[in-house]
């Protein structure tokens, strides 16, 4: 089922020339030859030229269409007109301006009319900015020092939360934190307390025995489009307020889920809100929002409050302006359109993968969606981490790329607003063949 990864590798090698040119120019002067880890894939990336709308072309003039979307952030589509227009607006008005402008106020109201859990909201540059802040407001506003997260949920890459975010170790039911890389701190792990996803009676268990020294729960209600039900995010809700434990709800991804994020979709006010990707339409983005109660500690006019948030780019206004034609063009007629697309494509692989007999899992919400090559339930770090098939997965994703459906630099798949029936009929159409086919 599907052909070799040499005969794929073969037909990518010859399709991009220019693509392995470029790596080996950049392989003496960036280790592995690229510009960041994720961009790498073997046995060299594609590289980009241009992206317009719901498409990408690599500098061998292929075409793909964007189902990476970088990393998700994409969903309003490549160089939306009114976001080209609010961006070209602020090349005129000059740049590193060195001072507040009135794009802040506008955009921080948007935000807040849409998120009822949040009155004020401060800006950095990137979803990890907001998480290191956030998890430092929690720690200070409680004054303890753990931070409870999921066992495999990502919430950027800085040392309090990089814990079990890659890796598991001890029982499921009661992970063990275990350090994602080298070179951390080691009181990461000795303050992270891990919780199993999907699992109400040892969360509620940890959190009992563990509330006193926990600052705050930190929560990913769709990590990678995994099957997390509503109802178990609603409990996470009802169980750390009841415990008196801050809930950080992590909307850098889930904010393409709907126009009040996957908080809206489950119903649910946390204490803090973290943000980044979608929200800067292409443009190093965070924000991090929450009640007055809890944003307070950020607003040092009056007597000093001990913590401090700041950044040389957060809230430059090229992100402003840029995040504000995204927030805005994200209407709920787009997102309907989004939702309408992301369910065509989740009940046509459905049928594609039973036609052919092969076992998958497909799972989806909002704009997001995701297979996974097993008929379990992808609901929990252990089963997404213990895959049978990751290679088979592999070759279907290069195999779809070469049929010109890109699926790279992305969290599993994202439906962009320009995309139509065709773009989903393409995709399913291309599935179909490639499962059939073999060298
Ligand atoms: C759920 C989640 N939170 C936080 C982050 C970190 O965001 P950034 O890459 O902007 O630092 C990511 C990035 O992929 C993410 O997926």
């Amino acid at each position: 089922m599907t052909r070799s990864m040499d005969s794929l590798v073969e037909e990518y090698r010859r399709r991009t020339p220019k693509s392995r040119a470029q790596w080996e120019r950049g392989a003496p002067v960036m280790p592995g030859g690229v510009i960041k880890g994720a961009y790498w894939t073997s046995p060299y990336p594609h590289y980009v030229d241009k992206a317009k709308g719901c498409y990408v072309w690599d500098i061998d003039g292929n075409r793909y269409v964007d189902f990476g979307n970088h990393h998700s952030a994409m969903v309003l589509g490549h160089s939306h007109p009114d976001v080209v227009a609010a961006v070209r607006g602020e090349i005129d008005r000059g740049f590193g301006l060195g001072g507040p402008t009135d794009l802040e106020a506008e955009i921080a109201e948007e935000i807040t009319g849409r998120f009822p859990s949040i009155d004020k909201v401060r800006f950095c540059n990137s979803g990890t900015e907001a998480s290191l802040h956030a998890t430092r407001m929690v720690r200070a506003i409680t004054g303890r020092p753990k931070i409870a997260k999921f066992e495999g949920a990502y919430h950027g890459s800085h040392d309090a939360v990089e814990v079990s975010s890659a890796g598991a170790a001890g029982p499921a039911d009661s992970p063990d934190p275990v350090a994602a890389w080298k070179g951390m701190s080691r009181a990461a792990e000795e303050d992270a307390v891990i919780l199993p996803y999907s699992d109400r009676e040892s969360v509620e268990l940890i959190l009992r025995e563990r509330k006193d020294e926990i600052a705050g729960v930190f929560y990913d209600a769709k990590p990678g489009s995994w099957e997390i039900s509503d109802d178990f995010t609603r409990f996470v809700r009802d169980v750390t307020a009841e415990l008196g434990i801050p809930m950080v709800m992590d909307e850098v991804v889930s904010f393409r889920s709907g126009p009040g994020g996957a908080q809206g979709l489950a119903g649910i006010e946390p204490d803090v809100t973290i943000f980044g990707k979608a929200f800067g339409g292409g443009f190093p983005i965070g924000a991090i929002g929450g009640k007055d109660e809890y944003m307070q500690i950020l607003d040092n006019t009056g007597e000093p409050t001990g913590m401090g948030q700041s950044g040389t780019f957060s809230g430059n206004s090229f992100t402003l302006a840029a995040g504000l034609a995204t927030i805005r063009g994200l209407t709920p007629e787009v997102y309907a359109h989004v939702d309408r697309l992301r369910e065509r494509l989740h009940e046509g692989l459905v049928g594609v993968f039973e036609e052919a007999g092969q076992p998958a899992r497909v799972v989806s919400a909002g704009a997001g969606l995701d297979f996974y090559m097993t008929d379990q339930p992808m609901n929990s770090y252990r089963s997404v981490s213990t895959l049978p098939d990751a290679e088979l997965a592999d070759r279907i994703g290069l195999a779809l790329f070469l049929k010109g459906f890109s699926m790279r630099g992305g969290i599993g798949a994202t439906i962009s607003a320009p995309m139509q029936d065709k773009h989903i009929d393409g995709f399913l159409q291309a599935m179909q063949e490639l499962l059939s086919e073999s060298d």
